[in-house]
């Protein structure tokens, strides 16, 4: 059974789909540790909800960077997490991160990447953009986490009609819907060893 690191910022309801989905037997993998750059994460509160070990490490208490990315690595190693998922997380990995889970690391992004990806664009200014362009369609993606932001092999990508209606909220609400399903989807695989 893979044991499962989920990274979380915010509202954690990416890493709610996960959980759910290694409880329904949809992932064959166990959410071991869940940790958190924000230390009033909605997701930590998840997490303890589920009896799931539920760390903060940002500034607060690890003021220097380089400190919190030891931390967070010694963390991930002592909980013997196998794979990683970043699930709406907004901090950048450490090399020796990227290196330690190398092809293990996946990333949900609420866009079609390489579209309105990269810095700067994250959660809602995403959808802000996509709207302010008059888009027709955007989507989520997830991709392995490599050294650069949202650069990493795209692994699963879905398209979302934007219709004229649409607000930054409204499309954010369609995208969320997606990226929950892609995001359970590819952490099965990415369990079961296929992908
Ligand atoms: C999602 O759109 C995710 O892609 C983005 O943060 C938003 C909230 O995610 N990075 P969650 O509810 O915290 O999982």
């Amino acid at each position: 059974m893979k044991r499962i690191g989920v990274l979380v910022s915010g509202g954690g309801t990416n890493l709610q789909a996960i959980i759910d989905g290694t409880l329904n037997g949809t992932i064959q993998g166990e959410v071991a540790l869940v940790v958190s750059n924000r230390k009033n994460a909605f997701g930590l509160e998840r997490a303890k909800k589920h009896g799931i070990p539920a760390l903060y490490i940002g500034k607060g208490n690890y003021p220097e960077q380089a400190d919190a990315d030891a931390a967070l690595l010694e963390a991930l190693e002592s909980h013997e997490v196998d794979v990683v998922v970043l699930a709406g997380y907004l901090n950048i990995l450490s090399p020796a991160m990227i290196a330690r889970y190398r092809n293990k690391i996946i990333n949900i992004h609420p866009s079609l990447i390489p579209a309105y990806s990269g810095m700067g664009y994250y959660g809602m200014k995403v959808h802000e953009a996509v709207i302010a362009n008059h888009e027709a369609y955007s989507g989520a993606t997830v991709h392995f986490v490599d050294e650069g932001t949202d650069t990493g092999e795209i692994i699963v990508q879905e398209r979302v009609r934007v219709s004229e209606e649409d607000t930054p909220e409204t499309l954010a609400k369609k995208v969320l819907v997606v990226e929950h399903r892609l995001l359970v989807e590819s952490t099965a695989k990415l369990c079961s060893g296929n992908l």
